[in-house]
């Protein structure tokens, strides 16, 4: 078991009609002057940004909007929303939307309260000493980006993807209504739970300490996203299902199933990353069509964790040597993401990579982790290479 540090200060507002609470909760947090952030306009047509203008405007907070975060959030409009911020003298930013507008009003909040160029931070050549405050209203549940430490950004010269991570950047609160989730389309909400889930797989197979408590949150988590997924492809209305997802996404991605372990693996997110810079993937689409490769490429380097998870999570029977448990395990996720509708291949993602592709691809990513990383099993430019080529 390993030390660690524990760090959540998000006050986490759960519920129906939550978002109706938002002028209060900026007034709490001291913002007097608030940008508005959100992405391509789902929020305008489900009404929530009137909802959430009106409040404003009722409470005399004042503030300036700006929309057009895409998903796999642009550089670009990220330097429109620090000038914008300077110019109208905000001091409180608030995201209304998924990862992509939460991330882009991070790294604008790192913008604003740092100097030089913000994208320093995402190219690991500085750290930020601060970020500007900002709240949250979650209309999709996947990232976690509303309770975590991290901020996803894509230069669009070079297409790279970039993540930054720091406590300055943990919103203040999180307003988070399971009904605002409703209006999704069915391929995000799978999207989403696909993320949630390796969110807390990304923690759970590794070879560094171990905890049993975070074992058991971290299975129970799991097994509560699939079932509830499952759920939803049926009835995308159940507000049971959408609020035991919502509470699963912040909690899969606040450190609560990293607890006493070595912080996790993590290169499937890196390689996901790598699809999500060249081939603008949803980030969860993306994740499923790897994991089948990187897991039968790692799980003879962490075959204890494999074999539990497929126990415990998959529901596999403890029945023949540990490696063919583990690859049932693997399979049975396989299986899992296919009846949500998630691709477990390259082809199946839409993506007609050629080797050129796949040989840049491993390079980015190589030289993003500094080289090698990981926890289940230390993958190098090659080892990554190979697990994009098993997944055409
Ligand atoms: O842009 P709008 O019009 O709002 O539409 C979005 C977008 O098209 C739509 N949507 C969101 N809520 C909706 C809705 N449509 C209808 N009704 C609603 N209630 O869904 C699409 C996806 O939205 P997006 O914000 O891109 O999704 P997500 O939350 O999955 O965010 C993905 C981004 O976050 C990064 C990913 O890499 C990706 O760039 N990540 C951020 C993390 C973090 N900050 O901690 C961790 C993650 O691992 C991840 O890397
Ligand atoms: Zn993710």
């Amino acid at each position: 078991m390993f030390d660690f540090q524990y760090y959540t200060p998000t006050k986490v507002v759960f519920g129906k009609n939550t978002e109706s609470r938002v002028a209060e909760l900026i007034k709490e947090f001291g913002g007097t002057k608030v940008l508005i952030h959100y992405g391509g306009g789902s929020v305008v047509r489900s009404g929530l940004l009137q909802r959430v203008t009106d409040c404003l405007d009722a409470a005399g907070i004042s503030f300036v909007t700006l929309g057009g975060a895409v998903p796999n959030p642009h550089l670009g409009l990220v330097y429109e929303g620090i000038e914008l911020c300077k110019k109208e003298g905000v001091d409180f930013l608030l995201g209304v939307g998924g990862g992509s507008a939460i991330d882009s009003a991070k790294a604008i909040g790192y913008g604003v309260a740092n100097e030089g160029d913000v994208w320093d931070f995402y190219d690991y050549k500085r750290k930020a000493t601060g970020c500007l405050p900002l709240g949250v209203i979650l209309t999709i549940a996947a990232t976690g980006s509303e309770m975590s430490d991290s901020s996803v950004i894509t230069k669009e010269e070079g297409l790279v993807k970039r993540g930054y991570s720091s406590d300055y950047c943990r919103p203040k609160f999180a307003i988070m209504n399971p009904e605002l989730t409703m209006t999704l389309p069915d391929y995000q909400t799978a999207c989403g739970c696909t993320d949630i889930m390796m969110h807390t797989m990304e923690r759970y197979f590794t070879n560094g300490g171990n905890m049993d408590i975070t074992d058991a949150l971290a299975e129970g988590l799991l097994r509560t996203v699939k079932d509830n997924a499952l759920i939803l492809c049926k009835d995308p209305k159940n507000y049971e299902a959408r609020a035991e997802v919502m509470w699963a996404g912040s909690l899969a991605h606040n450190g609560l199933t990293g607890c006493g372990n070595d912080g996790g693996d993590w290169m499937t997110h890196k390689l996901e990353h790598e699809l999500g810079g060249l081939y603008d993937v949803a980030h969860g689409a993306g994740l499923a069509a790897i994991w089948g490769s990187w897991a039968r490429y790692v799980y003879k380097d962490c075959l204890p964790r494999f074999k539990k998870f497929a126990i415990n999570v998959m529901g596999v029977e403890d029945k023949g040597t540990d490696e063919e448990i583990a690859l049932r395990g693997i399979e049975a996720m396989e299986d899992f993401y296919r009846s949500i509708n998630m691709p477990t291949n390259l082809r199946e993602l839409g993506i007609e990579a050629t080797d050129e592709d796949l040989v840049l691809m491993a390079k980015k990513c190589a030289i993003g982790v500094g080289g090698e990383m990981g926890s289940a099993k230390v993958l190098n430019e090659e080892a990554m290479l190979a697990i994009y080529r098993a997944s055409m």
